[in-house]
């Protein structure tokens, strides 16, 4: 008895599941999950006019750095930055909602002059021109490069990256490594 109950439902599974197998829509998983993936780390070269002591290019770089995204963001965007901002290559018709553009959310790791709440996940970034740049600890590249792609430092940093994924262009990481080994 217990031998056919097992053989029967063994039986029955086995014919569910090829019932099921034929009716089931099976979406090809693995190029979704592909398509999620993050890209592996990438080492960029920084461009020759990438640092500036432009008060404008500053501005522009702390204002990404102390805000989150548009909507969100506090104060008026500097010249050169706005509020709201179409995707690269998006085609937008009348009428179509403009996306607020992202900032840098570094606030929530770090501190640094001026920081309203600033966080404590990422090094205190404060004093970085004196402690990191003077000192020779660090060069513009390093700081450019931890921006553009954090992993190339440290494979497995929990901090955001921002050129690989697009979510900055290579100007606007120009910028905000501008900032950061500014005088503050
Ligand atoms: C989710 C947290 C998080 C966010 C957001 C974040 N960082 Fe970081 N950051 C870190 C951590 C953690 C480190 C320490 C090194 C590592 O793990 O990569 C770090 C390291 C750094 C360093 C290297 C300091 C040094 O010389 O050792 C710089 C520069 C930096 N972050 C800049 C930024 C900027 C600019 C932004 C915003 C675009 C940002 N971070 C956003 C977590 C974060």
């Amino acid at each position: 008895m217990t031998k056919t109950m097992i053989l029967s439902s063994l039986l029955g599974v086995s014919l569910i599941a090829a019932d099921y197998s034929s009716i089931i829509e099976s979406p090809d998983a693995t190029a979704m999950i592909k398509k999620d993936l993050l890209s592996p780390a990438k080492v960029y070269e920084m461009p020759k006019e990438c640092i500036s002591s432009d008060p404008k290019v500053i501005a522009r770089g702390s204002f990404m750095f102390h805000n989150l995204n548009g909507k969100k963001a506090k104060g008026k965007a500097p010249e050169g930055l706005a509020k709201k901002q179409m995707k690269p290559g998006k085609t937008y018709l009348p009428g179509d909602k403009i996306p607020h553009k992202q900032y840098g959310n570094c606030v929530a790791c770090h501190n640094i002059e001026g920081a309203k709440g600033g966080g404590n996940v990422g090094p205190d970034l404060t004093g970085y021109k004196s402690m990191f740049m003077d000192s020779g600890i660090r060069d513009n590249a390093f700081v450019f490069q931890k921006i553009a792609d954090p992993r190339v430092d440290n494979a497995n940093t929990t901090m955001t990256i921002n050129l690989t994924t697009k979510l900055f262009t290579t100007r606007e990481i120009c910028d905000i490594t501008s900032y950061i080994v500014s005088d503050k």
